[in-house]
């Protein structure tokens, strides 16, 4: 894709000046974004998404036993019919894995890093429903679906920012008004971490959320320093052979600081496993019980491929690449796997065909280490056959 083509998507702006402009900087709003946009989904396949078990689900009811009642799902089918006729939404978490075409609007966004995206939520709202005033930590693109909304920003936020006193919602005390738009099907606000927001269904609306994902400093610190921790001895310690005589001896000095900062420095500096934690970490899934695949060789596989067999994607598995001297580094729903250099078309093509058979695949069936991958991503759920 080329970063200088103007997308329409972005308002006719390119890639480059979207990013250099407004990611993670400043909201836009871009009028028919992705023009005559029909959602995939309706209200009831929505709700309908929401009674199941393994799908993530909250309803919020401006009015309802208290302010803002917050309800999760899974839910009762009748649990709808009772609902009031105004100021509700039902927000549904990552609809893109359950829901193809949902997945496919993704294929907009593939000038972001793929591992950046967290997931596409819809929401339905009843006339007058909101989640109310708030903010999101991360930055997120607001498709209208269906029906309009009506969105006002507001101030940028941080912890210190006032919230209504409720258990579950972070809503705002104070929203200070900005600028103000009604989004109808296609239209798209792109907003950055932090800033306030509030959408307030005008009539029937859904409202499709691609948002983002970026771990907080505390996350990378404790998840990476517990992975580094797997790889470190018990007998690697402080050490100060080079200790001096001590005026006194309740004193800490500052050449301890300075060991232990070298110490520090020695494994926080190993790039091989920082990119390695990291891979992990942003490809693990958010369902990880629904990656999961059957036992097969390589023979069996082969065999699939050979008789019209299709591999896909699984929707719940996260994919991406990256390069460690010459050899390659794939990432696969929280897994690493280091893999020769020469895979290096094979895993750019994992991670972004979407369909792998018999004649794309072509040489790479040929290839031991490339048909052991394949059927390694197979056996892992990462990649499952079509009909499955
Ligand atoms: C909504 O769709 O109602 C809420 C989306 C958001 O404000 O992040
Ligand atoms: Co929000």
């Amino acid at each position: 894709m080329n970063p200088d083509t103007p997308l329409q998507l972005l308002g006719g702006i390119s890639a480059r000046e979207f990013l250099r402009d407004y990611w993670q900087k400043k909201p836009l709003l871009i009028r028919q974004a992705i023009p005559d946009f029909q959602s995939p989904i309706d209200p009831d396949e929505l709700a309908g998404l929401a009674l199941e078990e393994e799908v993530e689900s909250r309803l919020i009811i401006e009015n309802g036993e208290r302010p803002w009642e917050l309800r999760r799902g899974p839910f009762a089918e009748d649990e709808f019919s009772k609902l009031p006729e105004t100021e509700w939404t039902l927000l549904v978490q990552a609809v893109d894995q359950f829901v193809p075409e949902v997945g496919e609007l993704l294929e907009h966004f593939r000038f972001l890093p793929s591992w950046r995206i967290d997931d596409v939520m819809i929401s339905y709202a009843a006339p007058g429903g909101s989640v109310g005033p708030h903010f999101d930590n991360y930055d997120v693109f607001l498709l209208q679906g269906h029906g309009k909304r009506h969105w006002k920003i507001g101030q940028m936020c941080d912890t210190e920012s006032p919230l209504l006193e409720h258990a579950d919602l972070r809503i705002l005390a104070d929203f200070q008004g900005g600028e103000e738009w009604t989004l109808e099907p296609g239209d798209m606000l792109y907003l950055p971490p932090r800033l306030a927001h509030w959408g307030v269904a005008v009539d029937d609306c859904l409202t499709y959320s691609v948002g983002f994902r970026a771990p907080s400093a505390a996350e990378v610190l404790t998840h990476f320093t517990d992975f580094l921790s797997q790889f470190m001895s018990d007998e690697e310690r402080y050490t100060d052979a080079d200790a001096q005589p001590v005026s006194d001896p309740h004193q800490i000095q500052h050449d301890a600081l300075d060991r232990l900062k070298a110490l520090l420095a020695e494994h926080m500096g190993d790039e091989r496993l920082l990119l390695t934690w990291f891979g992990q970490f942003m490809t693990e899934p958010r369902y990880p019980e629904l990656v999961v695949g059957p036992e097969l060789d390589d023979t069996e596989l082969l065999d699939s491929l050979e008789q019209g067999a299709v591999l896909i994607r699984n929707p719940s598995a996260r994919l991406a690449w990256s390069e460690v001297d010459d050899d390659l580094l794939l990432f696969a729903s929280g897994q690493s796997r280091l893999l020769p250099g020469h895979l290096r078309e094979l895993l750019k093509m994992i991670c972004a065909a979407d369909a792998l058979h018999f004649d794309n695949l072509g040489q790479w069936l040929a290839d031991d280490d490339g048909r052991n991958l394949l059927c390694e991503l197979v056996k892992q759920g990462s990649l499952g056959f079509a009909d499955e």
